[in-house]
């Protein structure tokens, strides 16, 4: 049974005060807060267990290296996948491009084109701008529809022969928008194109299942997933991540050396060069745990049901426009606003004074930006400890913008 207040009781930073209110975080599409699991295992691997991977003969290191192959089981058993399709990074943008360096750069050639769509992060597009720029290849870019979403059809017009690739998110990190994938993943390997997702906002609100979606490679970030900074995942398939050269060098990722060249390890390993964050991949397991619990508790209905509290709340406010889709099914719960002409800078910063944090500006999307013919938005988005109460607070901080700074 879902009980926010005790979900809450596992984040002490929900007990803050910020500008001596309570505080109100709605800056999860950003990142997320903690729970008490997920510290106290960091603490305890430097407290108990500290020891390089993969390299000494000794207990300790052992310990460690047990604690790092087996978070990447869990990560994989997570998502449907196997171990060895499962690479560490440091955050999903590094993930991506992982993918474009090595999988882009040896299989997109001169007249190639690569696909993303209107809706991606800039994580999304510029590693994408710039393999197309090294290999004289075409980049094309599906636009959406008024309420911001995409459907299988608007991909479709662009799968030409020519498309080796298709990036596209699973919910915009601005809109909220969920993309039909699994209809997408599909159409795209008939015209046998790949597919690489961005995964780091859906997999916060969304269980994903690699062998459900058939989605050739996946990126996300533990940070989004009440996990720690520093730890990214590259999911690819096995035969993908077998042809994928490594892109960065050193210790760790070698087989064997000689004086004039190396022989490299096989994947995940071959990527993952020099010590990674085994401090934080010590966060990974309690993170996947309390994303289990609480979804068989009931997490997603209750954002979904907050995130239709929070937009019904919004739109009852004079002069606030809500972008993106308006119907609540086909999109997470992120929701991006415009106010009564006022700058979202503004609105942050009153809001910072009244304790809530949310995030405004251009949410590392320019062109969605431009698309939505805005230069900026104010966006809450939302996670499983936030309250009707905090979505109450929110909206008379709108009030109190408007008496100081509507024109
Ligand atoms: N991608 C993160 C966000 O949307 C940083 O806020």
């Amino acid at each position: 049974m879902f009980d926010v207040s005790k979900i809450r009781a596992q984040f002490p930073i929900l007990s803050r005060e910020i500008n001596r209110h309570p505080l109100v975080y709605l800056d999860n599409a950003s990142t997320t807060q903690k729970p008490q699991s997920v510290i106290d295992a960091m603490n305890d691997f430097y407290t108990t267990h500290n020891a390089n991977i993969h390299r000494g003969i000794y207990t300790l290191s052992e310990e460690a290296t047990e604690m790092y192959e087996g978070s990447r089981h869990a990560v994989a058993e997570w998502i449907g996948a196997r171990s060895e399709e499962i690479v560490f990074t440091k955050n999903a943008t590094e993930a991506i491009n992982l993918f474009v360096q090595s999988w882009g750069d040896t299989h997109v050639g001169p007249g190639d084109e690569v696909l993303v769509t209107e809706l991606e992060h800039h994580a999304n597009l510029v590693p994408w701008q710039e393999l197309c720029r090294r290999k004289s290849a075409h980049l094309k870019v599906v636009p959406i529809r008024e309420d911001g979403t995409i459907s299988c059809k608007d991909v479709e017009v662009f799968l030409t022969p020519r498309v080796k690739v298709l990036a596209i998110t699973g919910m915009s990190n601005v809109l909220g928008t969920i993309t039909p994938l699994k209809e997408i993943i599909a159409s795209a390997h008939r015209n046998g194109t790949v597919v690489i997702v961005d995964g780091a906002q859906l997999l916060a609100h969304t269980a994903v299942s690699v062998v459900s979606l058939d989605c050739d490679a996946l990126v996300f970030s533990f940070h989004k997933l009440f996990g720690p900074t520093g730890v990214g995942v590259l999911y690819a398939k096995k035969e993908i991540l077998a042809a994928m050269p490594p892109v960065v060098y050193g210790g760790d990722m070698i087989e064997v050396v000689e004086q004039y060249r190396a022989h490299y390890r096989e994947a995940p390993w071959r990527f993952e060069a020099g010590t990674p964050n085994i401090s934080g991949v010590a966060g990974v397991i309690p993170a996947i745990e309390f994303i289990k619990k609480i979804s068989r508790d009931g997490s997603h209905e209750y954002c979904s049901s907050l995130s239709a509290y929070a937009r019904a709340a919004l739109e009852s406010i004079d002069g606030v426009k809500i972008f993106g889709p308006l119907d609540a099914s086909l999109s997470g719960p992120i929701i991006s606003f415009s106010f009564a002409g006022i700058h979202p800078h503004d609105i942050a910063t009153i809001f910072d004074a009244e304790g809530i944090a949310v995030r405004s500006g251009a949410h590392c999307a320019h062109p969605l930006m431009r698309k939505l013919g805005v230069l900026a938005t104010t966006r809450i988005s939302l996670q499983c400890y936030n309250t009707r109460e905090e979505i109450d607070r929110v909206c008379s901080a709108l009030e109190k913008a408007r008496v100081l700074l509507a024109k």
